[in-house]
């Protein structure tokens, strides 16, 4: 374990390989860990990502965990995946010469490189034996490979032309994730994350579906609001505010989704 060149206070582990650097945090968690901590790995032999779903983890792309306490108030604390997106897409711009308008966030928080899934962002928390909320921040970036059969179309920043190796672009999403945490400061700044995630928000006024375990609704994106939901006039008007579900953008017919 090491402190963070230029960030004070803030820890990194790297790991060779791991089952997941999510299940790691968690497991840090559990056994004492102060926190401020990031985790990293080569390679995940159980990726996961959102919904139960597998995260193809070999060498080459950026896994990363980040585990915090006592991050927030329960009813901000779906604030963080947005949170982190804004971070992320800032540390690829950072690091790699990639235009705005080709890397856009997918609500809430897939980072999408010329309209193809480059990133995810899963959360979970759990208690630490004092009984303080750990929550964990997984991020997963395709530097170089891309899953053969996602869900939604898929790329990665190699298979676009541009280099970024993983360790360069974690030491940027470091960096920009302690200064967004400090700028949403626990919940008191996500007004200003809110009109930084709609600047780089992929598909606001256009067509999308929402797909649930038990359906789906269309309609057009209208916002995301002050809690971070979507906001989705559906085709017989009415609206809904959206905390969770599978989004496609236009005609989803053909995807296989
Ligand atoms: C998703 O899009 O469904 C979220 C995927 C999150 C993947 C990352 S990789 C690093 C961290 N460790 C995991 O096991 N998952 C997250």
């Amino acid at each position: 374990m090491s402190s963070i060149v230029g960030l004070d206070g803030w820890r990194h582990t790297h790991l060779d390989y791991i089952d997941s650097t999510n299940a790691e945090a968690m497991r840090l968690a559990t056994e004492g860990d102060a926190g401020q901590l990031w985790i990293t790995a080569s390679e995940q032999t159980a990726g996961k990502a959102r919904r139960g779903r597998g995260w193809v983890s070999k060498p080459g792309n950026l896994y990363a965990s980040l585990l915090l306490f006592d991050v927030a108030s329960p009813e901000v604390i779906s604030n963080l995946p947005l949170v982190t997106a804004v971070a992320l897409h800032r540390a690829i711009l950072d690091g790699a010469p990639v235009r705005e308008d080709q890397l856009r966030i997918k609500w809430p928080n897939d980072l999408l490189l010329d309209g193809k899934k480059l990133s995810g962002i899963l959360l979970e928390s759990t208690l630490d034996p004092a009984g303080r909320q750990a929550i964990v921040i997984g991020c997963g970036v395709n530097c170089s490979h891309f899953p053969d059969n996602p869900l939604y179309p898929a790329t990665s920043l190699q298979a676009e032309g541009i280099v970024l190796q993983p360790e360069i672009l974690f030491l940027k999403l470091a960096q920009h994730m302690a200064e967004m945490l400090a700028a949403w400061d626990r919940g008191n700044g996500f007004a200003t994350i809110r009109r930084d995630w709609l600047a780089r928000a992929k598909g606001v006024g256009e067509p999308l579906t929402a797909r649930f375990e038990d359906g789906e609704i269309t309609g057009i994106f209208r916002d995301m609001d002050e809690d971070g939901r979507l906001v989705l006039v559906a085709d017989d008007g009415t609206e809904h505010r959206i905390s969770a579900a599978d989004i496609f953008f236009g005609n989803i017919r053909g995807l296989g989704a």
